[in-house]
């Protein structure tokens, strides 16, 4: 028999809550990480800034569940500054992967539409939002074990639930060498305890399940879902994969020549955009009827010392001039 835990609104999170009628109490088989401290609520005052645009409102933040390659943990802290001083009601996030800019944003404006072409991805997030309480059921046993990795890495994804896909995922994401996405290798090192630990991984769960209430989920190529979201108050986040790395999330998902077809998009938008992207000669020369923000970030993989790489942010759209970003940034300042 598993763990018997009472979640009334005595003890459950307001994702939960949700879920619950007044007065009434559940009783799952369940782990439930509801012991763990919760992050700070957020204070509104700790977030209105003389850069906040007004039409958004305070959220709480949450970080990604899990390590992913590209993941934006270094320059998530400059880009969510700059797309909390541009007025916009919908949010659209391209290739949102594990959600590093997407999560960590501490405001929200009225809509918000995140996008990943990755099945996986989408899949993991949608499941999140609806079935939470399902996904903690089906993991609570799972253990960090190389046989468990190897075992999983051989299923074939789609012969399995949504729900068991998802826990696949996680499970996979987690336990992975660098937070790699296709070609995995089981990730372990002397000096950490066990990757897949779910009761810790519950409580970040928990917070991202929280923070995808309203939140529409789409698995669009970048091309359709642009085209689909794109309206005069819109604001894109784009973190399309590196150059030089655009088969890393898997085959027939992104190419080269996509570059081009994107810039080619985004100089015909009705909204403003925001894109991140690794500093090379050919994409500047892509998208250089954009404008450019420059900045070097530290990134190490494994024990590999830490090493330093260009990057840039693209910047362009209907209403972002260079005299508003410059305005913008002006007041914000750089990486820290
Ligand atoms: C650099 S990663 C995004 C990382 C994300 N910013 C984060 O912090 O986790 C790029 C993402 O784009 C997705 N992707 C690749 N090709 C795509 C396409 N054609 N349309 C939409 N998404 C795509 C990949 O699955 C991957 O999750």
């Amino acid at each position: 028999m598993g763990d018997f835990v009472d979640i009334s609104p005595q003890r459950a999170g307001p994702g939960v809550l949700q879920h619950l009628k007044p007065g009434e109490v559940l009783s799952l088989d369940i782990s439930w990480p509801s012991e763990a401290d919760p992050p700070p609520a957020c204070r509104r005052s700790d977030l209105i800034r003389k850069n906040t645009i007004m039409s958004t409102v305070p959220v709480r933040p949450a970080k990604p569940f899990a390590p992913y390659l590209g993941g934006k943990s270094k320059l998530s802290n400059v880009i969510i500054r700059r797309i909390a001083g541009i007025e916009h009601d919908l949010y659209a996030e391209v290739f949102v992967g594990m959600g590093g800019v997407f999560l960590r944003r501490s405001l929200r404006p009225k809509a918000e539409v995140i996008n990943d072409y990755n099945y996986e991805v989408a899949n993991v997030f949608r499941v999140l939002e609806h079935h939470y309480l399902a996904l903690m059921k089906l993991m609570k046993f799972k253990l960090t074990t190389r046989r468990e990795f190897e075992r999983l890495c051989k299923i074939d994804p789609g012969t399995l639930t949504d729900l068991q896909r998802a826990a696949r995922f996680i499970y996979l994401q987690r336990t992975a060498f660098g937070g790699k996405v296709s070609g995995q290798s089981f990730g372990v090192a002397p000096s950490r305890s066990a990757r897949f630990d779910i009761t810790r991984l519950g409580t970040l769960l928990e917070e991202v399940h929280e923070r995808l209430a309203g939140v529409v989920i789409e698995c669009l190529n970048f091309s359709d879902f642009i085209e689909r979201y794109d309206t005069e108050t819109t604001l894109f986040y784009l973190d399309p994969p590196y150059f030089g790395g655009e088969t890393d999330y898997g085959k027939g998902l992104f190419c080269r020549s996509d570059y081009a077809k994107l810039a080619s998009q985004l100089s015909a938008l009705k909204g403003n955009f925001i894109l991140s992207i690794n500093d090379r000669p050919e994409i500047r020369k892509v998208f250089s009827q954009f404008e450019f923000e420059q900045h070097e970030v530290t990134y190490s993989v494994g024990l590999k010392t830490a090493d330093k790489y260009p990057e840039l942010l693209v910047y362009g759209g209907n209403s972002l001039t260079k005299d508003r970003w410059e305005a913008i940034t002006e007041k914000q300042g750089g990486l820290f």
